[in-house]
C-alpha cells in the first residue's frame, strides 16, 4: 500500500453536490443507500457541502423522515457510530424530504422550487445526482419529468442519473428505455448500477489478473479446462414476490450480476486503467457470447423452482406460496447454464453459471479449473488425480485460493490435494467498503468505470433474450422443482455429462478466522 499513490480518497476532488433519491421510503434506500451515505460521512468522503433530498409518495414531515432514517441506520448501518446520537444528528441535518408523486407533473415543479430554495440557502452548486430507486416502469416517467422541468440542464452544474437494475425487461425494452433516457441525458450522465461491480472482490479479479505476472499466462484455453461461477443464496424471495415473479433468476441475477462477473473474469487486459478502456474490453466478452440455439436450450440451461420443504424442523414456503407470486407460476428461482465465449482466448472452454434461492449456503465464487498436467507421472499411485484450481471467492469471507497436489510425507509418492488460501480481510484492519458506498462515491466523482455501459447491457440482454423467449413459447422445456436447502435440481449436473464431473460445492476452506 505504501508505494501506491492513488487511494480512493485521493482519486479526484469531490465537488459540492446534492443527491436526490426517488423512492426514498423504499427498501433499497433504507437498507443500502442511506447507510452507504452515512458510512461515506463517517469516512469523511463526502464533499464539504452536501445534501440528500429524499422524495416519496408518502406525506411526511422532514422531522418524521429524519427519525425514520435514524431507525434505518440503527437497523442497517454497520458502524457503531450509528449509536452516537449527536453524531447522527449532524448527519441527519443534511437530509431533507419532499413528498412527490412520480406521475404528477406539478410535483416536479414543486421539486424544482424546493431544490432552488435549498441550494440557494446553502450555496451548494447545482451538481445533482438523481437516484432512481423506484420500480423500473417509472424510470421513463421520472426522466421525462426531469427534462420537462429542465432539471437535466447542465448550465448551472452537472446532472447525473443512477438507474437501478433491472434495466429493461428484454433486449427490446432495454433499448427503448435507453432511447428515452438519451432524449434528456447524454451517455456520460447515465449511470446504470450493477452492485456486483461495486464489490471489492469483483474489482480484485482485475487486480489479481493484471497486477501479477503469473496468473495471466495460464488464463486461456490452453491451460483452462472450464470455469464455474456460482452465486447461491440461502433465503427465498421473501416479500419481493411481486417483483420477482415478473423477473426470475435469469433477469434478476444472470442478465446483470453474473454476466458482468463473467466479463471481468474473461476480458482482455485493457491498455490503460480507465473507464472507457475497461468497458471496451468487458463489452467484447458479452458480444462474443455464443447464442444458445432454441433446440439446445433444454440441454444447456436448467431452470428450477423451490418447493415447500421442512428444513431443521421448520417449514419453508414453496415459491408458489410466497406473497405476490401466482399460484401456478413458472418463474425460475434457480438457473444453471453452460455457455461459451467465441474468441481466441476462450474458444470451446465451457463456462458454467448457476444461481438460486433457498440453496444450502450463501456464497459467490468463481472457480477456474485448470487442465491436468500433460503427463501423469504419479497416475498409478495417486487416485484421484490432484486437481488444479484457482478460486476467486467473492463473498462471504472473500479471498483467493489455489488448489494443487503435494506429496504426502513418507515413503513412496502419494499425492494429495492441498490449498493455499489468502483471506481478503488480512489485507486491511478496517472494514471492506460495501458496494453501494463505492458506487455512490464513484458517481459523485464522475467515474463510471464500475457502471454498466449501454452496449454491455444490450449485449447481455441479447444473449439471455433468446432463452427467455424459448422458455415462454415452449412449455416442453422443463421447469424442475427442488427442495429448499438443496443445490437445486439434480439435473443441473447434466450440464457436465461430457466431462464426467459435477458442480463443485463452494470452497470449504474459506471460513472466517
Ligand atoms: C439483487 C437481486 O440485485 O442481488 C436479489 O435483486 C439478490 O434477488 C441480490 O438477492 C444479491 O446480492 P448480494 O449482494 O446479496 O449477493
Amino acid at each position: 500500500m505504501d508505494n501506491c499513490k492513488e487511494t480512493i480518497t485521493e482519486k479526484a476532488p469531490l465537488e459540492n453536490q446534492t443527491l436526490i433519491i426517488f423512492g426514498s421510503n423504499g427498501d433499497l434506500a433504507r437498507r443500502k443507500l442511506l447507510p452507504a451515505v452515512f458510512q461515506l460521512y463517517i469516512d469523511r468522503l463526502l464533499p464539504q457541502s452536501f445534501m440528500v433530498i429524499g422524495t416519496g409518495s408518502r406525506d411526511c414531515s422532514e422531522e418524521q423522515y429524519r427519525a425514520e432514517v435514524r431507525e434505518s441506520l440503527i437497523l442497517f448501518a454497520k458502524s457503531e457510530r450509528k449509536h452516537q446520537s449527536t453524531f447522527v444528528d449532524e448527519f441527519l441535518s443534511m437530509i431533507h424530504y419532499i413528498q412527490l408523486n412520480n406521475r404528477e407533473e406539478k410535483d416536479f415543479g414543486k421539486l424544482k422550487t424546493y431544490i432552488d430554495r435549498l441550494l440557494q440557502e446553502s450555496a451548494v452548486p447545482k451538481n445533482i445526482i438523481y437516484y432512481f430507486s423506484i420500480p423500473p416502469f417509472l424510470y421513463e416517467t421520472v426522466a421525462k419529468q426531469l427534462v420537462k422541468h429542465s432539471l437535466n440542464r447542465e448550465t448551472d452544474g452537472w446532472k447525473r442519473i443512477i438507474v437501478e437494475k433491472p434495466f429493461g425487461y428484454s433486449y427490446e425494452t432495454a433499448k427503448e428505455l435507453d432511447e428515452q433516457l438519451h432524449k434528456g441525458f447524454k451517455e456520460s450522465q447515465i449511470y446504470r448500477i450493477d452492485h456486483y461491480l461495486g464489490k471489492e472482490t469483483v474489482q480484485n479479479i482485475m487486480v489479481t489478473r493484471f497486477a501479477n505476472g503469473f496468473f495471466e499466462p495460464v488464463w486461456n484455453r490452453k491451460y483452462i479446462d472450464r470455469i464455474e461461477i456460482t452465486a447461491s443464496e440461502t433465503l427465498g424471495v421473501g416479500k419481493r414476490g411481486g417483483y420477482y415473479d415478473g423477473a426470475g433468476a435469469m433477469r434478476d441475477m444472470i442478465q446483470n450480476h453474473l454476466l458482468q462477473v463473467l466479463a471481468v473474469v474473461a476480458m482482455e487486459p485493457p491498455v490503460v486503467f480507465d473507464s472507457d478502456a475497461i468497458r471496451n474490453e468487458t463489452v467484447k466478452v458479452l458480444q462474443a457470447l455464443r447464442p444458445i440455439e432454441a433446440d439446445n436450450i433444454a440441454e444447456h440451461v436448467i431452470r428450477g423452482q423451490y418447493i415447500a420443504t421442512t428444513v431443521n424442523g421448520k417449514l419453508e414456503s414453496g415459491y408458489r406460496q410466497e406473497e405476490g407470486v401466482k399460484p401456478d407460476s413458472r418463474t425460475e428461482t434457480f438457473v444453471a447454464m453452460k455457455l461459451f465465449i467465441d474468441n481466441w482466448r476462450w474458444g470451446d472452454v465451457p463456462f458454467y453459471i448457476r444461481t438460486g434461492k433457498h440453496l444450502p449456503e450463501q456464497a459467490t465464487e468463481v472457480v477456474i479449473h485448470l487442465k491436468p498436467a500433460p503427463h501423469q507421472l504419479f497416475k498409478r499411485i495417486c487416485a484421484p488425480q490432484p486437481t488444479n484450481m484457482i478460486i476467486l471467492r467473492i463473498q462471504p469471507d472473500a479471498g483467493v485460493a489455489i488448489d494443487f497436489g503435494m506429496k504426502i510425507p513418507g515413503a513412496g509418492y502419494q499425492v494429495q490435494n492441498v490449498n493455499m488460501a489468502f483471506h481478503y480481510s488480512d489485507l486491511t484492519d478496517s472494514k471492506i467498503p460495501e458496494a453501494y458506498e463505492r458506487l455512490l462515491l464513484d458517481c459523485m466523482t464522475g467515474d463510471s468505470t464500475l457502471y454498466a455501459r449501454t452496449d454491455a447491457v444490450n449485449a447481455s440482454w441479447k444473449f439471455v433474450d433468446s432463452i427467455l423467449k424459448a422458455w415462454q413459447s415452449n412449455p416442453d422445456i422443463p421447469l424442475y422443482f427442488y427442495e429448499c436447502n438443496t443445490w437445486g435440481p439434480t439435473e443441473a449436473n447434466n450440464l457436465f455429462t461430457d466431462r464426467k464431473t459435477k458442480w463443485r460445492p463452494p470452497f470449504p476452506k474459506f471460513k472466517t478466522h
